[in-house]
């Protein structure tokens, strides 16, 4: 039987030439990372730059997040702040993506900024794509792995699901541990989180020692003003399904066991919810079901970034 998903591989010295040649030539790799999968491009280059846009079919409007292995990596194409120092020994490597200026020299190609003066960074924490990251001297372009506005990958097969054959090289490292996307902060003057994560405002603000601006700002988080986060059919929030084709997404102990129902965590734990929650409805749309209801879910701590997800996938 032919194996079909040949261009899923397992990470070994190997792989790891033969991934590191293929970003060099300007070619697109689907990678693990803690939060979710990405496509990775090199942030140099245009041609790879141009890729990413055109499989994912993203608008040129939408910047890319560039990974880099640290800071002293970062430093050459970024203006760094005392708030981002702080905010680096804290959480970095981790599930945070910092804004800040860009530098004059930078060589990140512009079209992955969608000709903004600012860049968005991160420095991920997963072996496998660390381990790449030191082995290059080129940082790495890398949204999620996934089709715009859809849902993003927690493993190498969703990657398959979304691209199929057109990455040459997706590398399994298990399902991604934090299950959905970095903390966005804007530090390019009052701290403002554009998108909420795992890390939450609370860990910021008393990780900076001051509070963070709340004011709404369109044009700073082009990324997150569509609708986003589908599963592709439709998320009804705060209400239970009348008909069996439809499923029930709920936390905790609330609710009976029934075929249609998913919890996405027993011991109504926010962290645990979040990691389950792509995967849950990734689970439910290729199982054929209408529409996703799902309960409400408490608004703080992880929640909050819970919450942003279903609200924008239900729009
Ligand atoms: O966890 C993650 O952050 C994953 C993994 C793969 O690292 N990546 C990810 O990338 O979620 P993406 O492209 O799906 O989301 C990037 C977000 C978008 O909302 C984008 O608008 C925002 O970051 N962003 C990027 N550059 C920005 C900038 N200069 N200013 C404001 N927002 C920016
Ligand atoms: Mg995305």
């Amino acid at each position: 039987m032919k194996n079909i998903y040949s261009n899923i591989y397992s990470f070994n010295r190997k792989i790891l030439k033969k991934t590191i040649n293929h970003l060099k030539q300007g070619n697109l790799v689907g990678l693990p990372t803690e939060t979710v999968y990405g496509l990775a491009g090199n942030a140099y280059s245009k041609i790879a730059i141009r890729k990413i846009y055109k499989i994912k079919r993203r608008p040129k409007y939408n910047p890319l997040i560039i990974h880099f292995f640290n800071a002293k990596s970062a430093s050459r194409d970024v203006k760094m702040n005392k708030d981002f120092f702080k905010l680096y020994k804290k959480f970095s490597p981790g599930p945070i993506t910092f804004i800040l200026k860009k530098s004059k020299n930078s060589k990140i190609n512009s079209l992955s900024t969608g000709g903004l003066n600012t860049v968005a960074i991160r420095f991920p924490d997963h072996k496998i794509i660390r381990k790449i990251l030191r082995n290059i001297n080129f940082p790495l372009a890398m949204p999620s792995a996934n089709l715009s506005k859809g849902l993003s990958p927690v493993n190498a097969k969703d990657v398959f699901e979304e691209f199929n054959k057109k990455l040459g090289i997706i590398i399994n490292g298990g399902n991604s541990k934090i299950g959905i996307e970095s903390t966005v902060i804007d530090l390019t003057g009052k701290p403002k989180i554009l998108r909420p994560g795992v890390i939450s405002s609370k860990e910021i603000k008393n990780s900076l020692k001051k509070s963070l601006s709340l004011r709404k700002s369109k044009i700073k988080s082009p990324g997150m003003l569509k609708k986003h986060y589908s599963p592709g059919i439709p998320v009804i929030i705060g209400k239970k399904p009348k008909e069996s084709n439809h499923a029930f997404i709920f936390f905790g102990k609330n609710f009976k066991k029934k075929e249609n129902y998913y919890n996405l965590s027993k011991n109504g734990n926010l962290k645990e919810a979040a990691s389950n929650l792509y995967k849950t409805m990734r689970k439910i749309k290729n199982k054929g079901y209408k529409k996703i209801f799902i309960s409400k879910i408490p608004n703080v701590g992880p929640g909050v970034a819970i919450n942003d997800r279903l609200i924008r996938a239900s729009k």
